[in-house]
């Protein structure tokens, strides 16, 4: 294994992951929740922001991919798809790792939307926002980060590292 820099540790992750489950307890309190959890980088975020909630929830995946090393390829790919009568007018939130680009996230965001969701919205734990390419912003994020490559806590550099505990930069 290559030595990876830490970025953000495992404390700071855990209590932001807890205080984004708590704004959307309180936003959504006594109504069903359907979580999509996208594979297979989101699988540790949405667990861990799971175990945390306190309301009702459903659990859905989605497993869509674009990269392939650290490039994306811009094309994305449905591996895994969600059937219209577990989305329809229900209170949806997608849960991403990270917006890059931001053509996974515009994909999603059309995919979910087409089978009206009475509600939906995009939790993504990582941001980078200087890498935007399309003009588009998840709803909450975890941590705003810079160009950098980050691997761990479920975000992989060809399918390898996610299961630091922490988020780093491979050196
Ligand atoms: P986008 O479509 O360019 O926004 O890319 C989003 C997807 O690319 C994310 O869901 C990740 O799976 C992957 N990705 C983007 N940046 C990184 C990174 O720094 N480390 C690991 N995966 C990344
Ligand atoms: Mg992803």
């Amino acid at each position: 294994m290559n030595k990876i820099k830490k970025l953000i540790n495992e404390r700071d992750i855990n209590r932001r992951v807890k205080e984004i489950s708590e704004t959307l307890y309180d936003e959504y309190k006594d109504e069903e929740v359907v979580f999509i959890c996208t594979l297979k980088g989101a699988v540790f975020f949405a667990c861990d922001l799971l175990k945390k909630y306190k309301g009702d929830v459903r659990i859905e995946f989605l497993r869509v991919s674009s990269y392939s090393g650290k490039d994306s390829t811009g094309k994305i790919e449905l591996n895994l798809s969600i059937s219209k009568e577990n989305i329809e007018n229900k209170n949806v939130i997608i849960l991403e790792d990270i917006v890059d680009t931001g053509t996974t996230l515009k994909f999603l965001k059309e995919y979910i939307g087409d089978m009206k969701p009475k509600s939906l919205i995009i939790v993504s734990l990582l941001d980078k926002k200087e890498r935007r390419k399309v003009d588009i912003e998840a709803d909450i994020v975890g941590f705003e980060i810079e160009d950098l490559f980050v691997v761990g806590y479920g975000l992989d550099y060809d399918q390898k590292y996610r299961n630091l505990p922490y988020i780093g930069v491979i050196e």
